[in-house]
């Protein structure tokens, strides 16, 4: 049995990075078939359509399908795996409720679509910004489905952190360990190094003041250098998140995950902590220290999320 893949915003640009690698097994293995519903909105068609007749000329041995549609209800249908990259980016003009309440009309009928038309087992993964708010409105739009399964991409962030420290310390990326990404993913976001190791040593913390600022401005330098946002590097942590989740893990990394009140975290949020994937599910590293000074950051990256979810709030839409 093939798994079921639906991406939406699949005609952009982390869409095509993201489809040639499914294809290619990058996902789900080597031994996993995938069938691909890329689901786009009307103007985005064209753009999904030439995706879908490069992925044939690619003649993937592990693609059983491809679909393209602008009708959420077929683009869900069946659907295990869900990658929600599409979403309405900040206009000109656009004051930060505007882009919440067009990204609510967004992802909340796409989270009502999910609990009417995909599988039982449906994980979703949230990549469109505001990517955390996003997964939120979603999940409260998606009767029926455990809001567990909803969650938000930070892993691009815990891999750049991860980077930035390993460039710093001149040590290879993966000696580097357990550097999560607290809150939001936006720039209140808190890449915590006071766990991490190098080669199973503590990470000197001096680093701190270069790095949190240097990470939570990556994206901003990228588009200033590439003239474009990331789009590869997204599509690859995109591809791990979902990987993991899938398959599991052997250590902690980053995730945007439903709040039950971990860390003081008001219930309900989604916001980026510390995880392990077990058994298929996302699991909260519990019992961390937490300094002062952290302590301060993490609550200013949630009372940035809760300002987001009272915003929506006002809108009407939870
Ligand atoms: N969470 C992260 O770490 C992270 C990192 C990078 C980018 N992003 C976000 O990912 C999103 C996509 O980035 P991109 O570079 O691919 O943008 P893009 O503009 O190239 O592509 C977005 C695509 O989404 C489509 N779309 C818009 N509304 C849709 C809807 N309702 N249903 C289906 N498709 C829809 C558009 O037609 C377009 O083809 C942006 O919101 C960006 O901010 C998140």
């Amino acid at each position: 049995m093939a798994t079921t893949i639906t991406i939406t915003g699949a005609g952009g640009q982390i869409g095509y990075a993201l489809l040639f690698r499914i294809a290619a097994g990058d996902l789900l293995g080597a031994d996993e078939k995938v069938r691909l519903r890329l689901l786009e909105i009307p103007q985005g068609l064209a753009a999904a359509e030439g995706a879908a007749l490069e992925l044939q000329d690619g003649a993937f041995s592990l693609l059983d399908d491809v679909e393209v549609t602008d009708d959420a209800a077929t683009g869900f249908d069946g659907c295990n795996l869900a990658l929600l990259v599409g979403a309405r980016p900040r206009g000109p003009g656009m004051e930060r409720g505007d882009l919440l309440a067009a990204n609510a009309g967004i992802f909340g009928p796409q989270g009502s679509a999910i609990a009417a038309a995909a599988a039982a087992d449906v994980r979703v993964t949230v990549v469109g910004n505001p990517a955390n708010t996003n997964a939120l409105i979603a999940a409260a739009s998606a009767d029926g489905v455990p809001a567990e399964r909803f969650t938000a991409l930070t892993r691009l962030d815990e891999n750049r952190a991860r980077a930035q420290l390993a460039l710093a310390l001149d040590a290879p990326v993966s000696s580097i360990r357990r550097v999560p990404i607290w809150g939001n993913h936006s720039a209140t976001q808190f890449p915590d190094v006071s766990h991490a190791t190098v080669d199973g040593r503590p990470v000197p913390t001096w680093l701190e003041q270069e790095f949190i600022p240097r990470v939570a401005r990556r994206g901003a330098e990228i588009i200033e250098v590439r003239g474009s946002s990331s789009v590869a590097s997204a599509a690859n942590a995109t591809i791990e998140h979902t990987r993991d989740w899938v398959r599991g893990t052997d250590d902690w990394t980053s995730a945007g995950v439903v709040s039950h009140g971990e860390y003081g975290v008001p219930e309900g949020l989604v916001s980026s902590f510390p995880v392990r994937s077990v058994d298929g599910e996302w699991q909260i590293v519990e019992g961390l220290e937490l300094s002062d000074r952290a302590r301060a950051k993490v609550d200013a990256s949630v009372a940035e999320l809760v300002d987001e979810r009272e915003t929506v709030r006002a809108l009407g839409v939870l």
